[in-house]
């Protein structure tokens, strides 16, 4: 038999204060489960704004370890870092300068900073294809960059890294680096893959911040970041990557693409990433700039949206305001 009820009160009644509302919430947002990312560039003269990120600089090696102990005390414990060398080359590449300030934030700040790596080839190669070309410059040669992959991973665990991370979606480059990483005796590196990384619109102001837009005759990377339409294909490099000895998963960008981290997360029993990229966290910005959103509480109902669908840590531009935005 139904109640008589007196009130048509049913649900609002568990939303008519603060107080109550905090003792419902089924998802929490910390700002331990936040990564912040950092561009450091070879031969700046001096820190440069990146354009669409505000608060977020191309870093000089010494603006990088100052940014990074400030953040700390603000509770930014976790980084992904985003070295881009002086010079542009076709092949036979050198890695030394980003290796050299993953040893400069290892020694400044030992076990205090969790210090994830980006392993890719586009801020490296003259034509900003995330890996080698072939000789009529006509496709990106998937084996030949494995190997120049696996070579830059191991140079940056052997530097100091925590985790490595491989944002250039060749096949079978988890399987290349994770040898690579056991025959350098570095059992405890982590590796993280961006092994549901989209095709995506959204990746505009970090091209501008680590040089990295595809130059010449192959415009974009179709050709291997995953089709927007083929969620299947999310799927089978996600499962092939957790195969391969990937640790962590990563869903890229994140709101248009929460549908995939819903439903990878509940597949597949790994711990999942999402990247906020530079054109989503840049378009609250955009807006909050004028007024027209509230800044904190938009990235904190973000951050929430990708909790809620099943991610674990959350890399995001705004990771060093996390704890000021939460307590708002
Ligand atoms: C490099 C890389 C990209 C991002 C992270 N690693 C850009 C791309 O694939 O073109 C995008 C991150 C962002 O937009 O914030 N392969």
């Amino acid at each position: 038999m139904a109640q008589d009820r007196r009130h048509g009160l049913t649900l609002r009644r568990l939303r008519q204060d603060p107080l109550i509302r905090e003792l419902t919430r089924q998802v929490r947002v910390s700002h331990t489960q936040l990564i912040q990312p950092h561009f450091v560039v070879a031969g700046l003269k001096g820190r440069e704004p990146v354009p669409g990120l505000p608060g977020v600089h191309r870093e000089t090696p010494s603006s990088l370890v100052d940014q990074v102990g400030r953040d700390l005390e603000a509770g930014v414990s976790k980084v992904l870092l985003f070295g881009v060398p002086a010079e542009k080359r076709d092949g036979g590449f050198a890695f030394d300068f980003t290796a050299r300030q993953i040893e400069a934030l290892r020694q400044q700040f030992g076990a205090n900073l969790w210090i994830a790596v980006d392993v890719c080839l586009c801020s490296y190669t003259k034509h900003g294809h995330c890996g080698v070309l072939s000789r009529e410059q006509d496709h990106v040669v998937n084996d030949a960059s494995v190997t120049e992959l696996a070579r830059q991973a191991v140079a940056y665990a052997q530097a100091g890294a925590s985790c490595v991370a491989p944002s250039d979606m060749m096949d079978g480059r988890i399987a290349a680096i994770r040898t690579g990483l056991e025959a350098a005796g570095l059992e405890r590196t982590l590796l993280m893959s961006y092994s549901a990384k989209f095709h995506s619109r959204f990746y505009g102001p970090f091209r501008e911040a680590a040089d990295s837009a595809p130059r010449g005759g192959l415009q974009d990377r179709a050709t291997y970041q995953i089709d927007p339409t083929r969620p299947q294909d999310a799927y089978a490099s996600s499962l092939r990557d957790a195969e391969e000895g990937a640790d962590i998963l990563m869903v890229k960008p994140g709101l248009p693409y929460l549908d995939i981290l819903k439903d990878l997360s509940s597949r597949i029993e790994r711990p999942w990433a999402v990247y906020e990229v530079s054109g989503e966290y840049g378009a609250v910005e955009a807006l909050a700039e004028q007024g027209l959103m509230a800044r904190a509480a938009a990235h904190v109902e973000c951050w929430t949206a990708f909790v809620r669908a099943g991610a674990s840590m959350i890399i995001t531009y705004g990771a060093r305001s996390a704890r000021e935005w939460l307590s708002a």
